[in-house]
């Protein structure tokens, strides 16, 4: 009894912290697209999606022949990469001509879309 007591007091002040304010909803890839006040971020959403689809070809570490035929100007391997073709990627992307195999699912299209009309956020 008094073990449980130790441990539980603890833990109801950070669930209630946690409810309180509102906290994790910024990391929760769950919510939806259309949720007002969903932010997507590069860490949260599209990471896993560039390192997924694109990476393979498009990485900064790659050169000659390992690249497919991916321009040397075009990398999505980090942040900063991304960000600075995020324009020409998001073209890409839309008409879905990459990844060359088919382009992305719709979700993915629109997370890319909203990441750019949100100002990507790191
Ligand atoms: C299998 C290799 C491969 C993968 C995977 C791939 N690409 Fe490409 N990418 C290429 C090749 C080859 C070219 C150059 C030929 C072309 O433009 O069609 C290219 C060109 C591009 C360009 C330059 C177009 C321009 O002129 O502005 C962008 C941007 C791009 N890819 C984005 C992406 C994105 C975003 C993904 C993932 C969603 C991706 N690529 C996945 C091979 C790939």
């Amino acid at each position: 009894m008094r073990n449980f007591a130790i441990i539980s007091l603890p833990g109801a002040v950070i669930f209630l912290f946690m409810i309180a304010f509102n906290c994790g909803d910024k990391a929760d890839p769950f919510r939806s697209v259309d949720d007002p006040g969903f932010k997507v971020t590069y860490t949260d959403q599209i990471k896993v999606i560039l390192d997924n689809n694109c990476v393979l070809c498009h990485d900064s570490e790659k050169q000659g022949a390992e690249r497919n035929g991916a321009p040397l100007d075009v990398n999505l391997d980090t942040y900063e990469n991304a960000v600075a073709v995020a324009e020409r990627a998001n073209i890409q992307i839309q008409a879905g001509t990459m990844p060359p195999t088919g382009g992305l699912p719709t979700e993915l299209r629109a997370l890319f879309q909203q990441w750019i009309d949100q100002g990507l956020e790191e």
